[in-house]
């Protein structure tokens, strides 16, 4: 195994009923709280915004809400959310919510801690200048996986530049990890993680120049897990063992855990992916379902005993890229980028997009640049 590097600081409770320790928690790292969430208003909805605030309120904690943060999060939703942070002397930021607020809530705490734009903090290396409140974040979708790395992508949206912000102090300090709060997940969302979810771990697990028993065993689990259960969640989206075992996949699947020893190649399909939704504002679970196959022939050439492995061990059959395009139509995720409304002749575009923001797709084992990109989004037509 050649040298990998593993760094995880971050503090995990998890289980049905965990969001019942968020106030008493977060009390210990501040007494001022940003509380951000998604525009959509799905926590005011369920009542869980509510519970919380009271939660908050009784453990003497001063919460202000930021209920604005939309997918694909922009980065001037960052800096209004920072604005309001640095303004009210925040001390801990929340971002309850799926990738999108648990993204923005990372890149809010960092562009907080100086005036300076989240896009600088990109693009100019900005280092940050005062103290980078400690994070929380509560995901109520099982897909990201943002609560367990230092990840977060966001979109400069006049430039439609979709990229990961990662430094040191966007880890969060402290993910809570309640997979009941994904129980008012609707199908198509739900389905849209799952594949999510699929892809983090079958990208490392294609890509990778070296296996590891260990490694290949764990994203081999964690994607039959998914595999298994998203067809039996779909028809019951209230069984909370399901809900919770889709939930621990994904916190497992993009964190160092499913990384280490990744190898070249990890996130090669997110990258293309992400020059998508940062100019289309579709799902990434759905730009990921449609370009899915066409990845997979695209690499075939150079990982066929892979391939063979992915079907045997994690759908019982012989063909790894088979058995997956039938998943995908069994869970109402096979479709087309036509289908998603993405034109043709947008394409050169979106690929230039992808080699610039996404710059490490060069490094999969047969190397992406904008005519093999244009290739695959041709092929995902
Ligand atoms: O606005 P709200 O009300 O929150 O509605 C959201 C949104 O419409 C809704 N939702 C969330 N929780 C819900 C709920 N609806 C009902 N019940 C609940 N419990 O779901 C919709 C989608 O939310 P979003 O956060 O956009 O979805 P997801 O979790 O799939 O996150 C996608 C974002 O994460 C980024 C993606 O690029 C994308 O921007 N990623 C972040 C990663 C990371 N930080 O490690 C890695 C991923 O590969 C990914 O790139
Ligand atoms: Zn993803």
């Amino acid at each position: 195994m050649s040298i990998s590097r593993f760094y995880i600081p971050t503090r995990f409770i998890i289980g049905a009923g965990s969001l019942a320790q968020l106030g008493k928690e977060v009390a210990k790292l501040g007494k001022v709280a940003l509380l951000a969430t998604g525009k959509g208003g799905s926590m005011r909805r369920t009542g869980v915004l509510d519970k919380v605030l009271k939660d908050l309120e009784e453990k003497g904690v001063k919460a202000i809400t930021f209920e604005k943060v939309e997918p694909n999060p922009r980065s001037s939703t960052v800096d209004e959310g920072a604005k309001i942070a640095r303004e009210n002397g925040v001390q801990v930021v929340i971002g309850m919510g799926g990738g999108s607020t648990m993204d923005a809530s990372k890149c809010i705490a960092l562009a907080s801690s100086s005036t300076e734009s989240i896009w600088d903090h990109y693009v100019n290396k900005v280092t940050s200048k005062g103290r980078v409140p400690p994070i929380v974040l509560v995901p109520t979708v099982a897909a990201s996986g943002s609560e367990a790395n230092n990840g977060a992508v966001i979109t400069k949206w006049e430039t439609h530049e979709k990229v990961p912000v990662m430094k040191p102090e966007t880890h969060p300090t402290l993910s809570i990890i309640d997979p009941a709060l994904t129980l008012s997940l609707p199908a198509r969302t739900t389905a849209q993680g799952g594949v999510d979810i699929f892809c983090h771990l079958v990208e490392a697990y294609i890509t990778a120049h070296e296996s590891t028993l260990i490694n290949d065993s764990l994203r081999e689990s964690c994607m039959k897990t998914v595999v298994d259960t998203l067809p039996l969640l779909l028809n019951k989206l209230d069984d909370i063992e399901y809900r919770s075992r889709m939930t621990w996949a994904s916190t497992i699947a993009c964190s160092q855990f499913a990384n280490l020893g990744g190898g070249t190649g990890l996130m090669s399909m997110h990258g293309l992916e992400h020059a998508l939704s940062g100019e289309y504002d579709i799902a990434h679970g759905d730009g990921l379902a449609a370009l899915l196959l066409a990845w997979m022939k695209y690499t075939l050439p150079v990982r066929e005993a892979k391939f063979k492995q992915l079907g045997e061990k994690v759908f019982g059959e012989t063909d790894g890229i088979a058995a997956t395009e039938k998943w995908l139509k069994k869970v109402g995720m096979l479709f087309t980028l036509k289908d998603l409304g993405i034109r043709e002749s947008d394409f050169e575009k979106l690929a230039a997009n992808a080699c610039k923001t996404a710059p490490w797709v060069a490094f999969h084992p047969t190397p992406l640049d904008v005519p093999a990109i244009v290739s695959i989004y041709k092929n995902s037509c």
